[in-house]
């Protein structure tokens, strides 16, 4: 017997989940995902020595991409979950098309979720340069509401000021204003995070947006995604065992374990330096 066929009959499929991101903002989707699916097991690959990807372009980023699955296809993963907006904006048709697993994006998830909230379709979406320029979130949302208005504007300080740890600082609070103005001025009542690190900075966002205008996680629709996902497909890890998480990245493992404890607010286990293959 195949030991794959083997690990799949006695505890249901308990083959980890891969999910990937350019660097660590992905960790907010392993975060949803440990919620929503207590019972499985995750390997996550930040692509520590090419991040950022949002201000890359569409050539870059598919070329990263396909190596962050090529990691975790080495990890024999069941399903990668592409964290990463950017990566998703450009990538996702192209890898379902190149690997044969099941592979989720963040993108159709948070479209999704914003146009059942949204009562007047009018629609925000902020995120990197490079996944505002793909027009994928736009597209997306237009196809599943045509009728929908939809807003975009790239916020680039947002990563770095995540990444410092200023979630709350005045300076965050006046940048969002700045780049939010356009938005409220649009009447939007539905604003997408769409971006991995956007998450950290609800309570401001919410601050300068008012409370009228909702906020969209995709990272926690994505999870509910994985769910569905797993069920249909009769994937679910059934083992009573605890699951084991691994954590794997391109560069600086020890940097990551330090801005890790803020996106998870716990100490990550061994992260474990791995190359491209
Ligand atoms: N992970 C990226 C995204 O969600 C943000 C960080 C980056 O620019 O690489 O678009």
């Amino acid at each position: 017997m195949r030991r794959g066929s083997e690990v799949r009959s006695a505890a249901g499929d308990a083959r980890a989940i891969g999910v990937f991101d350019s660097g660590i903002g992905g960790l907010t989707v392993v975060q949803e995902l440990t919620r929503a699916l207590p019972n499985e097991q995750i390997v996550y690959f930040g692509d520590t020595a090419r991040v950022p990807y949002g201000t890359k372009s569409r050539e870059a980023v598919i070329r990263f991409s396909r190596d962050n699955v090529r990691v975790l296809l080495k990890e024999r993963v069941k399903m990668i979950v592409v964290a990463c907006n950017t990566s998703t904006s450009w990538a996702l048709a192209i890898l379902r098309k190149e690997f044969d697993l099941p592979i989720i994006g963040v993108i159709e998830p948070g479209s999704r979720r914003a146009i059942e909230v949204s009562a007047k379709g009018r629609i925000g979406v902020i995120a990197t340069p490079s996944t505002v320029n793909s027009g994928k979130y736009a597209q997306t949302i237009q196809k599943l509401l045509p009728s929908a208005k939809v807003f975009s504007k790239a916020c680039p300080l947002f990563v770095p000021l995540v990444e410092e740890g200023w979630l709350d600082t005045r300076v965050t609070e006046n940048v969002a204003e700045e780049y939010l103005a356009p938005l409220k001025a649009q009447h939007i009542d539905t604003l997408i995070l769409g971006c991995t690190h956007y998450p950290l900075l609800k309570p401001v966002l919410q601050k300068v947006m008012g409370r009228g205008v909702a906020l969209i996680d995709s990272a926690a629709e994505t999870a509910r995604e994985v769910k569905k996902l797993l069920e249909a497909k009769g994937l679910g890890r059934l083992s009573r065992r605890p699951p084991h998480h691994a954590f794997l990245v391109s560069d600086e493992p020890e940097h990551f374990r330090g801005v890790a404890k803020r996106f998870l607010g716990q100490d990550l286990p061994h992260v474990r330096r791995v190359d491209h293959v």
